[in-house]
């Protein structure tokens, strides 16, 4: 059986003069919020291993972490590296004292929460700025425009915006254009991906997506009988729960075994899958541990084959068969 073509390793986000690897380094589990067993020096460490292995493309927010952690943690560890690395951020979300997440997507919020992401990252400019999501409380058409202003103002190269549906980007993208759309992808959730990758291809807007690996459960670890800590806010979502949990682990199996047969990883293989979906420019991925991202940032490297991917395909559909899980 043939090999898929091999594919481009980096690609310009929308009309941007920003050159990214396909897999980015997600910032979001060195934030401490969500996930367990976080350090700085083991964050700073995997930054290292990522630029060492040729990421060069890093997603934080200003709502990453009380105090902006993951931000200082990225900025600690660029210090002193020579590599020109794409840092992207967002705008519109913050945590309150207790760290529970809040949109506040208000034109001064936006504003001030540029500014100080600036600081934090230690640069001028921002190479890319989402807005992080809607805010209810605001005018979707108030938050573009000051993101725009943002941009206006200097502090920002491009813009993006995240969480949003058509009518939404349409709107948001006539009032201050965007070279990057961010939103959830993966085997479970295909809906949003599938809405917005059309018109992402007629404006020449790069579609980036986050939770390929569902948060870690498609890493492929956590076995059937895996008991997660009452701590662990994973616990949360239902695909961790009763019967979305035995149908993903089924089709987990379903994949273990052909990573098994390739000789990669199961993390490898879902995110080599993923990156060979119609409209997808970027996966980023999470991770708070160098073996975490030495593992993932090589899945570009997994070929497969037409006939893998329609078997992968095939897996996905009974998994959705089962009950109306898409969110
Ligand atoms: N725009 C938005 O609203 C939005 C929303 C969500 C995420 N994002 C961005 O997208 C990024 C990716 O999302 P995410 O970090 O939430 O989830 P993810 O990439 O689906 O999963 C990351 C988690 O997977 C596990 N993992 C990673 N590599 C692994 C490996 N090789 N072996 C075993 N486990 C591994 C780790 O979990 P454990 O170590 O904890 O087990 C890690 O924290 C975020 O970091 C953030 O930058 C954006």
């Amino acid at each position: 059986m043939q090999s898929s073509p091999i594919r481009t390793q980096s690609v310009r986000l929308g009309n941007s003069d920003l050159e990214v690897y396909r897999i980015g380094l997600g910032a979001w589990p060195m934030a401490g919020i969500t996930s367990l067993g976080v350090t700085d020096e083991a964050s700073v460490a995997t930054i290292h291993r990522a630029l060492d292995l040729g990421i060069n493309h890093i997603d934080t927010a200003y709502a990453y972490g009380i105090g902006g952690r993951s931000d200082r943690v990225i900025a600690e560890a660029l210090a002193g590296r020579p590599e020109r690395v794409v840092l992207a951020s967002k705008v519109g979300a913050r945590l309150d004292d207790q760290g529970v997440w809040m949109n506040d997507a208000r034109p001064e919020a936006i504003i001030q929460q540029a500014r100080e992401i600036r600081d934090r990252l230690r640069v001028d400019m921002v190479d890319l700025m989402y807005l992080h999501a809607p805010d209810p409380k605001v005018p979707l058409s108030e938050s573009a425009d000051a993101l725009k202003n943002v941009v206006d103002r200097g502090w920002v190269r491009w813009a993006g915006v995240s969480n949003v549906d058509l009518p939404q980007l349409e709107m948001f993208h006539g009032r201050c254009p965007v070279v990057a759309v961010q939103t959830y992808f993966n085997m479970f959730q295909q809906d949003s991906v599938l809405s917005l990758r059309d018109y992402c291809q007629s404006q020449s807007i790069s579609l980036v997506v986050y939770w390929v690996l569902m948060k870690g459960l498609l890493a492929g670890g956590m076995a059937r009988d895996h008991v997660l800590d009452p701590a662990d806010r994973r616990r949360k979502y239902p695909i961790y729960q009763g019967e979305q949990w035995q149908a993903a682990q089924d089709l987990l199996d379903q994949l273990r075994s052909m990573a098994r047969d390739k000789q990669c990883t199961v993390s490898q293989l879902v995110i080599a899958w993923s990156l060979l979906q119609p409209g997808i420019a970027v996966a980023l991925v999470g991770a708070k541990r160098p073996k975490q991202i030495e593992e993932t940032a090589v899945a570009l490297h997994i070929p497969l084959t037409a006939e893998e991917l329609g078997r992968v395909d095939g897996w996905i559909a009974e998994f959705q068969l089962r009950g109306d899980w898409a969110r």
